[in-house]
């Protein structure tokens, strides 16, 4: 290469940054930050059920829980800072947590550790489904080191719905079993609108989560999206 075309290169960079478009940027970096919110979300309920678990594999579920939290709470720097790195934007506050969870918070007085187990089990299978749907979104706008990323979060889910599995498929029976088969029961429906949601928000349970965030991204290019305004985010 001549000198002259290593200066003009230097002096010129590629356009757009990354080679990524500005709709790519806004649903790549919108898909991120729900998937944020359901991380946050299950770091805290992972974190509530590490605290209020008991019984007699209270330690080893306690322990386990424990490593789980800390697992989910490495990743939520580097998907808010890929969000960033891309151009986008990403989460502000607690109420836009809330406002944008798919997950359900768990805020019973009681929660049997079979439930709890449960519960957690599920709600990483279901993390696992959205990532895999970033994936495809990431794959379809050629965004690499967003899938690359994302790959290496969904191994990581896997891995705590596989240990999940195991505990749950080999526990004794604990008592309780009026509050678990309730629980229970409860896990058999799909995820709920997260408490406090705004009632006007877009609803976390559309036909797919590919709706979901194209509502959100809309909502979010009209100008309308609550964003971290804590008024507008908190419920009637
Ligand atoms: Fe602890």
């Amino acid at each position: 290469m001549r000198a002259v075309d290593t200066a003009a290169r230097r002096d010129c960079p590629p356009k757009p940054l990354f080679g990524l478009d500005p709709e790519a940027v806004a649903e790549i970096s919108m898909t991120l930050t729900v998937i944020l919110a359901d991380m946050f979300a299950l770091y805290v309920k992972t974190k509530n059920f590490h605290w209020h678990m008991s019984g007699s594999h209270f330690r080893d579920y306690h322990l386990l829980l424990d490593e789980q939290s800390a697992q989910i709470l490495a990743t939520i720097d580097p998907i808010a800072e890929r969000a960033r790195k891309i151009g986008g934007t990403t989460l502000r506050s607690i109420g836009q947590i809330a406002c944008l969870q798919r997950l359900p918070d768990n805020d019973a007085e009681f929660v049997s550790p079979a439930a709890m187990l449960t519960e957690l089990r599920n709600d990483n299978k279901w993390l696992t489904a959205y990532m895999r749907e970033a994936h495809a979104l990431c794959d379809e706008h050629s965004d690499v080191a967003t899938t690359s990323l994302l790959e290496v979060w969904i191994d990581e889910g896997e891995r705590r719905t596989w240990f999940l599995s195991e505990v749950i498929e080999h526990q004794t029976t604990e008592p309780n079993t009026g509050t678990r088969a309730k629980n229970m029961a409860h896990l058999a429906k799909k995820p709920k609108a997260a408490k406090g949601r705004r009632k006007d928000s877009p609803s976390p349970l559309r036909s797919t989560d590919r709706e979901h965030i194209d509502d959100l991204l809309d909502d979010a290019l009209q100008g309308t999206f609550p964003a971290s305004d804590p008024v507008a985010i908190r419920g009637d």
